[in-house]
């Protein structure tokens, strides 16, 4: 095989990989009401509270364009097994949130300030995208890549995302293709570019 083959059939397993992963996959089912955290626990467990700082007020920090505050089953311990989390999304004027993918979920935005450009492509190529205002909600479905963007120059956005998995991980176009060390030959063909294009992606990505 030569080169342009083989770049092409690991485009292909990689797609592969991706749809079985974004299309399939979601939480299992568990077989008690739920996962208590060893020794005793009360009400506290089933409560979490860090959104306050979100809601009121703390901004997020000067030059950053957007800051996500997850409660997936890793900060939020009795979302385990549940198959729901929720994540709060802060844009400074301008901000985005890059293309990406959650592989087990799809994600309901709800806006609570400002307005977002938001968008997601289907596996057919189309793209899906909406200026959204406060309290429009928007559904990104599973699997699929999607993005947020703040095109205001002056005001700040908030919003709130409902997933349908404890633990929906985010794929991050940008890192997953320029900063894990895919081969710059596969990259240049497959972008159709020259390498230093790829050299400064990959430089731009790593950080
Ligand atoms: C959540 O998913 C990531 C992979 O996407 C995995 O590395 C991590 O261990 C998972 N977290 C939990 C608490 O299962």
């Amino acid at each position: 095989m030569d080169s342009m083959n083989t770049a092409f059939v690991v485009l292909n397993l990689l797609t592969t990989l991706l749809m079985i992963n974004g299309g399939y996959a979601a939480d299992p089912d568990l077989v008690k009401d739920f996962i208590p955290p060893s020794g005793n626990f009360d009400v506290s467990f089933f409560t979490f509270t860090a959104f306050r700082k979100v809601l009121f007020g703390a901004p997020i920090a000067n030059g950053s364009p957007f800051k996500v505050t997850k409660a997936s089953e890793l900060e939020f311990a009795a979302l385990k097994g549940q198959s729901v989390s929720y994540a709060t999304l802060q844009y400074a004027p301008r901000g985005i949130n890059p293309a990406h993918i959650h592989p087990r979920s799809a994600e309901l935005l709800l806006v609570l300030e400002g307005k977002l450009k938001v968008g997601f492509v289907d596996s057919s190529n189309k793209l899906f995208t909406k200026i959204l205002k406060v309290g429009d909600v928007f559904l990104f479905p599973k699997g699929l890549v999607h993005f947020q963007f703040n095109k205001d120059s002056k005001n700040p956005a908030v919003a709130v995302s409902a997933f349908g998995s404890s633990n929906a991980s985010t794929v991050s176009l940008p890192s997953t293709l320029f900063a894990s060390g895919i081969d710059r030959d596969l990259l240049t063909k497959s972008f159709k570019t020259d390498e230093e294009t790829i050299q400064e992606l990959i430089t731009a990505n790593m950080g």
